[in-house]
């Protein structure tokens, strides 16, 4: 995030000594982006971060791609058989060289700690609570919550109440709109939300057991486990701008207008290949003879996602929480009959929705097939 946050105890000066009460050294690791010229945290170790006790096993991932039709899609993410902690729950639906979406059904807390070593993440909590802890402090998780992990922050999450989660690994860096932010950061004045609305970590007192820890480690090509001597959660502070941190969906103040207004209007996070959305509550279009319901629309250059989470999708019939359409370059798309009409007059609508848009195209996973609406492309069609 591009504003400064300190947490414990650091020096007056960044790479000097800095010393317990015996006499012990402290240990500096500096953890930064794009090379040593982006954004960047120094974080201070009652132990070597370096440590590796053992090198574990290799668990190699595989994303099937299924070769189907290419169409509208309708999916019922709800049916998914998926169980587990937050990492193995992830049954991944679609992926590209940029993104990969996976959704999770989560039953249990993860009782090792997991660093996406090549993908930042973003998981939005669609039901279920829990406690996220990582090596920058800790982090409640409730529903609503975009928690943003830049790649590198070590985590686990203990659940509270089981959750569901929409997981979306990126290839680039997850970060707010560039045009929302001014020459220093700053979120501006017409930003759909501020830095008020975003979550911090909590400052958590370092672990200093010396129990050896597994640190599931995520690359492009699998899983590698690691056991460290160290736990990582062995900061005694920390600095900089570079940390987990969490914005909530309905902290998303929406833009309205006379007229319908496009989806940029609800762009929540930029990536280099796709942009996340958040349709929420909202007025509707005030001109004498709007029609809230968009228009049939061919976004010739972006795959779009959109997964309802709760109330009524005013543009579409069928959908039901855990619902996701998936709307392909190659075709037009738009609301079904009647839907235009029938959002004439109306004042206002409580849609919660997520929308991912992607800019080179998804590949399906074969997961897909057992939750696919096969009736969903031809939902455009007038009632006979
Ligand atoms: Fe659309």
């Amino acid at each position: 995030m591009p504003f400064y946050q300190k947490r414990g105890n650091i020096p007056n000066k960044r790479h000097i000594q800095m010393k317990d009460a015996s006499d012990n050294l402290y240990w500096e690791e500096l953890i930064s982006r794009e090379g040593f010229n982006s954004l960047y945290s120094n974080v201070y170790h009652l132990n070597p971060p370096t440590t590796v006790e053992a090198i574990g096993d290799w668990a190699p991932i595989q994303l099937e791609s299924q070769t189907g039709p290419h169409k509208n899609r309708h999916i019922r993410t709800g049916e998914l058989k998926s169980k587990g902690d937050p990492i193995s729950a992830r049954i991944p639906l679609l992926f590209n060289q940029d993104t990969i979406i996976h959704k999770a059904h989560v039953d249990q807390s993860m009782d090792y700690l997991y660093r996406n070593g090549h993908y930042d993440e973003v998981l939005f909590i669609h039901t279920g609570k829990g406690e996220f802890l990582s090596n920058f402090g800790q982090l409640e998780l409730k529903p609503g919550d975009y928690v943003v992990i830049p790649r590198g922050v070590i985590w686990q999450i203990k659940i509270v109440e089981p959750m569901r989660i929409l997981v979306v690994e990126s290839s680039g860096p997850v970060e707010t709109p560039d045009r929302y932010r001014n020459r220093f950061g700053q979120l501006m004045e017409h930003s759909p939300y501020s830095e008020r609305d975003i979550r911090t970590p909590e400052w958590t007192d370092p672990i200093t057991n010396a129990d050896p820890m597994t640190v599931l480690v995520r690359l492009q090509g699998g899983f590698q486990a690691y056991t460290y001597t160290h736990h990582p959660f062995d900061l005694v502070g920390w600095d900089g701008y570079y940390f987990p941190w969490i914005f909530n969906i309905n902290d998303f103040m929406p833009i309205t207008g006379k007229v319908h207004l496009p989806p940029p209007i609800h762009q929540t996070f930029q990536s280099p290949g796709f942009v996340i959305c958040s349709f929420v509550p909202r007025l509707f279009d005030y001109h004498e003879a709007a029609i809230p319901a968009p228009y049939a629309h061919s976004n010739v250059d972006s795959d779009e996602v959109l997964y309802y989470v709760e109330g009524n999708f005013m543009s579409r019939k069928g959908m039901e929480p855990e619902s996701m359409t998936i709307h392909p370059m190659g075709l037009p798309h738009g609301p079904q009959p009647g839907k235009i009409e029938a959002s004439i007059g109306k004042k206002e609508t409580i849609e919660l929705a997520v929308m991912i848009d992607t800019f080179t195209p998804l590949q399906y996973a074969d997961s897909l097939t057992a939750i696919d609406d096969a009736d969903y492309p031809y939902s455009w069609q007038e009632e006979k």
